[in-house]
């Protein structure tokens, strides 16, 4: 920077002098021209009309001039930073309208375009109802257990007090995987996953065992051979059938509404004692179709009831077979077709909807059931 200096001529100082302004003018204005992208302009900017510009410094020593010569130096560089500066704006201006265009180009959406020419798939509804159930018994402090669907004989029938004889183990109603005496089935039912906790774990157990199930139906309106079941175990001191009530009457006002219950009914599984088949109250009529030929329902036929499951005390000697003392701990078990239960739940009319797979079935159930 000079000094002041009274005879000082200002066209001395190198950095006002006309020609060095236009210099850096012509670089600035060359500089601009050249910059093709809004970044590239903002360095030019920046070289050519920031504070470290050769401009900007040159405006500085005015200020060192005599006052009589800071009027002309201050128009020159004045004048000169006016250049830069709307030639700056000018580009800026080009830029961005070539960049507008471009991204109007880039980004263009075709809005007559067909958007879903590959619907999308959906949830089907017998995975979201099964997690609901989950949800409901997880919120009730139960944890959800799982098992293999290619089972031991044993886990899916000995343990479960059914011995060779039973009729459950003909061939007719099991798959054997490989030959009858391979000892190995697709699981006929949920009941094995209990066998597997009460190995595994001690008492108290509260689990919930949804899962794939298989039987040799053939495939119908009502049968389906690759079938859901939800499963119940409870195992702790001092349960009795009064608990498995009370759950199930949760389960089921829960499921289908306020005021619907269960129904026990005197029945036979090898594995509880005793035994009952579970009916739900009909939740379309609540039992008022019962004699009454005027309110006929249809979901119930007129019975007031609908069968639903089965359930039971856990027999002491599945308990004594999964290593767990039955003079100590009592359990109860329930179990039933999630099928069935999406069928009354959504009015569903025919299973095979369930299985074929067909988008257009399962997408107005949405993500939630
Ligand atoms: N496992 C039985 C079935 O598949 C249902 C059931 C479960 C019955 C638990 C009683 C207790 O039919």
């Amino acid at each position: 920077m000079s000094a002041p200096n009274s005879s000082f001529d200002p066209v001395e100082v190198t950095a006002l002098h006309p020609d060095e302004v236009q210099r850096a003018v012509d670089e600035a204005l060359a500089a601009i021209s050249a910059a093709t992208t809004l970044d590239e302009l903002k360095q030019v900017r920046l070289a050519h009309a920031g504070d470290r510009s050769p401009l900007a410094l040159a405006n500085r020593e005015i200020g060192a001039l005599p006052p009589q010569a800071r009027s002309e130096a201050g128009q020159r560089i004045g004048g000169a930073r006016g250049r830069v500066r709307s030639a700056l704006e000018e580009r800026q201006a080009t830029l961005s309208d070539e960049r507008d265009a471009r991204v109007l180009v880039e980004e263009r959406v075709d809005v007559t375009e067909p958007w879903d020419v590959r619907p999308r798939g959906a949830r089907h509804p017998l995975t979201t109802l099964q997690e609901r159930i989950a949800d409901l018994f997880i919120g009730m402090g139960y944890e959800v257990a799982e098992g293999p669907e290619v089972e031991a004989e044993w886990f899916n029938f000995d343990a479960l007090n059914m011995p060779p004889a039973h009729p459950a183990r003909e061939m007719t109603d099991t798959f054997f995987v490989e030959s009858a005496d391979s000892g190995v089935v697709l699981r006929t039912h949920t009941s094995p996953v209990q066998v597997r906790t009460m190995l595994t774990t001690s008492p108290p157990i509260y689990v919930i065992c949804p899962g794939r199930t298989f039987r040799t139906d053939e495939l119908d309106a009502t049968h389906t051979p690759v079938f859901s079941q939800v499963e119940g175990l409870v195992v702790d001191r001092g349960i009795t059938m009064a608990h498995l009530k009370g759950t199930l009457d949760h389960f089921a006002s829960s499921m289908f509404g306020e005021g619907i219950g269960t129904r026990l009914r005197p029945s036979y599984f090898p594995f509880t004692e005793p035994s009952a088949e579970l009916d739900l109250r009909c939740f379309v009529c609540r039992g008022a179709s019962v004699g009454n030929p005027d309110r006929p329902c249809r979901t119930c036929s007129s019975e007031g009831w609908i069968e639903w499951g089965g359930c039971g005390m856990v027999n002491p000697k599945v308990l004594v077979a999964c290593g767990i003392d039955p003079d100590e701990y009592s359990g109860f078990a329930f179990g039933m077709g999630i099928e069935r239960t999406l069928m009354f739940r959504h009015g569903v009319e025919d299973m095979r909807d369930m299985v074929e797979g067909d988008v257009r079935f399962t997408a107005p159930f949405g993500l939630e059931v």
